[in-house]
């Protein structure tokens, strides 16, 4: 009777260890994926009047984000000075410390995007949060990612140049995330898919970035990844989001193109949890509602080299431990000439959540989206 009764303190002893473990270990894991940095924003954002900017700008005060970053067209309708420290600042201007910027069609109304430096890197002032003011690109790291901030609005064989120098440089960071105002890719009807930022696709792609960010449409529309010819490249491509909804008058879809998954034409921001090896999405209205959200595994393995007739020149596996074990493999074809196909793996399934469409259904603000056309 006393062993059995003895067995039965150590069967009850065991089950409260588990549980307590279990508790723990789930602890531990909010504790990490809380810990992970949050980055927000928008583009198209601040009328020239107090329109919705402001509403956009209470959402990043309820998301607090590390950095806030903005997909060009930051102040309408020509990127001035006087309009940015009248409409921007009261509004997202909050954020100034940690916003980083890119600049778009409307803030080069003004010679060399003149109001759109001086507000972001000081008057007069060559280099600061938005770049140097003669490029207006520039790159920077959240936590295991770099991120990179280009300019569309100046496309040059220089800007190319240096951003496959950076994703060079960059190989060993595990997830990379660019963003910049003109999308390659969009089934928006007021300007849709443009083919001015194809070099930047191709070479991220090489470099197997994960995410891309983008403006000039009004509107919030997401893409399965792809590879830059517009095909549907789920082991290797890059997911892009238009979220031009900072404040703009917004716009209408036309037919939706191949790999769109959601859209909708209202204001809001676009939030991402950037995790070690992977991210969340959210996009959230003015009323605080999560219209879309979802979540996608980064790309990780070797990256082809930049430079042609060379091989492979460095690798890029920074897998870090406790990960599941990778699911696919897959040989990239090589972009250039003579370069060898390394073989890459890719961690888990990519997985989205709630994939509801709502199609286009722009909240009517017809002056100000007639007014802001291109
Ligand atoms: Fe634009």
């Amino acid at each position: 009777m006393k062993l059995i009764f003895q067995k039965i303190i150590k069967i009850v002893l065991l089950v409260m260890f588990l549980l307590i473990s279990l508790f723990e270990l789930k602890n531990l894991q909010v504790f990490a994926q809380s810990g992970d940095p949050v980055i927000a924003g928008a583009g198209d954002i601040s009328p020239r009047s107090n329109g919705p900017q402001f509403q956009t700008a209470n959402l990043l005060d309820s998301i607090n984000p590390a950095f806030v970053l903005t997909f060009g067209d930051n102040q309408y309708p020509d990127g001035i000075l006087a309009d940015f420290n009248t409409y921007y600042h009261p509004s997202w201007g909050r954020f100034k410390s940690r916003t980083r910027p890119s600049t778009g069609n409307h803030d080069y109304h003004t010679p060399g995007g003149a109001g759109y430096f001086d507000y972001f890197n000081g008057v007069g002032v060559n280099s600061g949060v938005a770049g140097d003011r003669s490029k207006g690109y520039y790159s920077y790291n959240v936590g295991s990612w770099h991120l990179i901030a280009l300019n569309s609005e100046a496309m040059s064989s220089t800007q190319n140049a240096w951003l496959a120098a950076d994703l060079q440089a960059n190989q060993g960071t595990a997830c990379t995330l660019a963003y910049w105002h003109e999308p390659r890719f969009s089934s928006g009807a007021v300007h849709g898919s443009n083919n001015r930022s194809v070099p930047f696709w191709d070479l991220l792609y090489q470099y197997k970035a994960d995410v891309v960010l983008n403006g000039h449409d009004h509107l919030y529309e997401r893409f399965a990844p792809q590879n830059p010819s517009g095909g549907s490249d789920p082991t290797n491509g890059i997911r892009e989001f238009i979220a031009g909804t900072g404040g703009a008058g917004l716009y209408a879809f036309g037919s939706p193109i191949a790999n769109s998954q959601f859209r909708v034409s209202t204001h809001g921001v676009l939030k991402l949890t950037l995790h070690q090896t992977s991210y969340d999405w959210q996009f959230i209205n003015i009323n605080s509602q999560v219209l879309d959200s979802g979540s996608g595994n980064c790309v990780m393995g070797s990256a082809v080299t930049s430079t042609p007739g060379s091989g492979p020149t460095s690798t890029r596996t920074p897998t870090p431990p406790n990960l599941p074990s990778p699911t696919r493999t897959r040989t990239p074809t090589p972009t250039l000439p003579g370069v060898p196909s390394p073989t890459r793996t890719r961690t888990p399934t990519q997985s989205v959540v709630s994939p509801t469409q709502i199609v286009g259904s722009p909240t009517p603000t017809g002056n100000i989206c007639t007014y802001f056309k291109n």
